[in-house]
């Protein structure tokens, strides 16, 4: 397997649609697309130079070396099921959540299973491929795939990296926290501007340009180097106004706020920027503030 292998494409949704125009324009053959339905592979088809869309999927996956399923993950084990597979032939899901027992209809036809899993929030083809290049890979695959899906990921610009099979929902999950959960949490964030008297659109733009200087500092100074605030500051009347504006004003904040206050308190710690004495202050501070409300 190498850049010229024919590749298919079976659901040509967002992620199908990046990762195949991405693909053929890093000098891979995309030869081949089905979908549900057909008008989704033709408008597909009409993206990459020299790809086919076909009605059915076995005939899109007859045509090529590698075939990439990125249904819905719901479908993956339902369409791989619908083909017959060749042996030697590799059959790739997308899914970060989803392990390889998906394919096994494809295993138990001496084809090689694997997974690609482009670690990014896709929402549309245009953004999708031009937010690919720099973007983490996670590939399960064993032999001949696995080198193959590791060059592949080099080849449009992304940094592979290998997962084990008992890792793979953890893994999922790290990019669930950051890509959406992050997400809400920001929109929480932004919530709070209600209680100011002005809109939650007012404080996204607000707190935006805040949100990306915190990803460049983690970009340029990593953990715990970008933490920064009252935490590193170890200023806890800071904490207790907080704490008390809360409980006062919007009390359905105080377990999160909470929550992740004490779960971060390590990093400003390891920093070397809060003692120990006064991170422990702290603790009791955030600890206590809660059971005063519970005892309430
Ligand atoms: N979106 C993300 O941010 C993201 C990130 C990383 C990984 N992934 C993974 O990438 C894969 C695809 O996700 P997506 O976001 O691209 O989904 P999507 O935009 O909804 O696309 C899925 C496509 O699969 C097709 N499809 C659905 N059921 C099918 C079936 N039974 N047979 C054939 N085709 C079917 C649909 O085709 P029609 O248009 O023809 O109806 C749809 O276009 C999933 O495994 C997902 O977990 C997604």
């Amino acid at each position: 397997m190498d850049r010229s292998s024919k590749i298919a494409f079976v659901g040509a949704g967002t992620v199908g649609g990046s990762l195949a125009v991405s693909l053929s324009r890093g000098g891979y053959e995309v030869v081949a697309v089905a979908s549900r339905t057909f008008s989704s592979a033709q408008k597909l088809a009409g993206r990459v130079p020299g790809c086919t869309a076909y009605e059915s999927y076995q005939e899109a996956a007859d045509v090529a070396d590698v075939v990439f399923l990125t249904t819905s993950d719901d479908a993956i084990s339902s369409v791989c099921a619908a083909i017959d597979w060749r042996p030697g032939q590799a059959v790739v899901h997308c899914s970060g959540a989803a392990s390889l027992a998906l394919l096994e209809h494809a295993a138990a036809q001496r084809a090689l299973p694997g997974a690609f899993h482009p670690l990014q929030a896709f929402s549309s083809v245009e953004v999708g491929v031009e937010s690919i290049p720099g973007i983490t890979f996670g590939i399960e695959g064993e032999g001949a795939l696995r080198g193959y899906l590791r060059q592949m990921a080099l080849d449009i610009g992304g940094n592979p990296v290998f997962l084990r099979p008992e890792d793979k929902v953890l893994y999922h999950l790290s990019g669930v926290m950051m890509g959406n959960l992050l997400t809400e949490y920001a929109a929480l964030a932004a919530q709070l501007w209600d209680h100011l008297g002005m809109s939650r659109e007012e404080g996204i733009r607000a707190l935006l340009p805040m949100m990306r200087q915190v990803a460049v500092n983690l970009e340029t100074s990593g953990v715990p180097g970008a933490v920064a605030g009252p935490y590193v500051r170890g200023d806890v009347g800071t904490v207790r106004k907080h704490l008390e504006a809360l409980s006062e004003r919007v009390p359905e904040l105080m377990p999160l706020y909470r929550e992740l206050a004490l779960a971060g308190l390590r990093y400003p710690v390891e920093k070397g920027a809060l003692s120990r004495e006064r991170a422990a202050e702290i603790k009791s501070l955030l600890e206590g503030f809660g059971s005063a409300l519970g005892d309430a």
